[in-house]
């Protein structure tokens, strides 16, 4: 099994650049499949979950090519199957983001119950709801959701009953192909959504609204093909400045958009941390006194703190002088890893699945670690670029998933990090 080893301590410095939005990349690929006609999807992240989304549309018997290191074609018009293969269903949450597609073009689709970051129970039970008032029927056979929607979908009210990023980009896909007009009431507003609808729009939809918690959408018959490019990812983009503000007096952060971390860089201003921030970059700069505790971190739906970014700031807090607090609203499993910062030496209170408390600052100790998840796996690895000694980090696939050759892009910054296979 693949492993990290890090040695800690080493102080970062140079430039990085931000990839890709995993997050927009996994909506693109079954955007595309919207429609009959080609599209090609640019500045795509090369990792594990994007490979699997490409592999998903070759199961289902679709063209994908490699035009140029992140830059792919989709031909969907061989597509010939609506079931998506077991194995790779459960393996990945987003595989449930090809039931729009399927459902409005083909009428049925069947799909195991998806699997994905234990960060939460994850049910989809907003999925299959929105779906229903969009006129499918919905049969839960063993371990498959099996929905059909016979002669086509209708356009409806759906309200959330909490925001969802993935039912809102699920439910703007199927409305954009369902007859008449969809309205969606308390939908997500990630920049991600905003940016899905423009492309989908580009290809002929019809989206007002998308970024706000009010869309509406006026179904038509079909849409075309078309380019479309995912934009920086903002969770990588934070992650490194956490980077930064822990071992670095100059690090540049390049190709992100800091727009898209609003709330969060007030946040690492109240920390203490110092930076200048540009139009597409961050420079995390030598700071000038001690990170600060912040005793009221929530996290939120966009534009609030986004949760992806939780674990990596809870880090940095476990080096701040004070007591810090830091409530995840979005998820009641995302909490767990301070149990393996806390064998690092940390000293952080679990009061409930939704919230730490922080007492810091405390040395950090080299351990035996493994990833849980993918936020919390960046997070445990920051910590052990931080330790004093040795960590070996098991379960690394869980950080491939959504970094694409992290510990290539850390050496260079002076990281002491090399992957084994043990
Ligand atoms: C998206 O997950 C992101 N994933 C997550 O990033 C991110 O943490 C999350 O949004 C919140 O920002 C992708 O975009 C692929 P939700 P999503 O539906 O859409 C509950 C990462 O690390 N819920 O907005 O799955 C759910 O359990 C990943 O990159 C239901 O109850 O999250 C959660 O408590 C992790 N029923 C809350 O809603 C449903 O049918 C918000 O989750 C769906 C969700």
């Amino acid at each position: 099994m693949e492993k990290f080893i890090i040695n800690g301590g080493n102080k970062l410095s140079g430039k990085i650049k931000v990839t890709g939005a995993k997050n927009h990349a996994l909506k693109l690929i079954p955007a595309a499949i919207l429609s009959e006609q080609v599209s090609i999807i640019k500045n795509v992240p090369e990792i594990e979950d994007v490979i699997k989304m490409f592999e998903l549309v070759e199961a289902l018997g679709g063209k994908v090519k490699k035009l140029k290191p992140g830059t792919y074609s989709i031909d969907p018009s061989t597509i010939n199957k609506t079931a998506i293969p077991y194995d790779l269903g459960r393996r990945l949450r987003t595989s449930v983001m090809f039931i729009a597609p399927l459902l409005a073009r083909f009428g049925e689709v069947k799909i195991p119950h998806p699997g994905g970051c234990m960060i939460g129970k994850r049910p989809i039970d907003m999925f299959i709801e929105g779906f229903k008032q969009l006129g499918a029927r919905v049969v839960q056979e063993k371990d498959y959701y099996h929905l059909t929607a016979k002669s086509g979908l209708k356009g409806s009210k759906y309200i959330f009953r909490r925001v969802s990023v993935t039912v809102t980009e699920a439910m703007i896909m199927a409305a954009s192909l369902a007859k008449g007009k969809t309205e969606l009431v308390f939908a997500a507003c990630e920049p991600e959504i905003s940016s899905l609808a423009d492309y989908l729009n580009k290809r002929g939809a019809k989206i007002k609204g998308a970024g706000t918690h009010a869309v509406e959408i006026e179904g038509v018959k079909e849409l075309k093909g078309g380019e479309m490019t995912c934009i920086p990812d903002r969770i990588e983009c934070g992650t490194f400045a956490i980077m930064g503000a822990l071992l670095s007096d100059d690090l540049k952060i390049t190709n992100c958009n800091p727009a898209h971390l609003e709330v969060f860089w007030v946040y690492l201003k109240k920390a203490g941390v110092n930076f200048e921030i540009g139009k597409d970059y961050v420079h995390i700069l030598k700071r000038k006194g001690a990170l600060q505790a912040i005793p009221d971190v929530i996290t939120h739906e966009y534009p609030g703190l986004v949760s992806d970014l939780q674990a990596p700031l809870t880090v940095l807090l476990t080096q701040a002088n004070g007591l810090s607090m830091v409530h995840e609203t979005i998820f009641e499993g995302r909490l767990f890893y301070t149990d393996m910062l806390n064998r690092m030496g940390a000293d952080i209170i679990l009061c409930d699945p939704h919230r730490v408390v922080i007492n810091g600052p405390s040395k950090l100790y080299g351990r035996e670690i493994e990833s849980p998840d993918l936020r919390a796996g960046i997070a445990l690895l920051i910590a052990a670029m931080i330790a004093k000694g040795e960590s070996k980090m098991a379960n690394i696939y869980q950080i491939d998933r959504g970094y694409a050759n992290i510990e290539q892009r850390l050496k260079k910054l002076g990281a002491d990090i090399k992957r084994i296979d043990e």
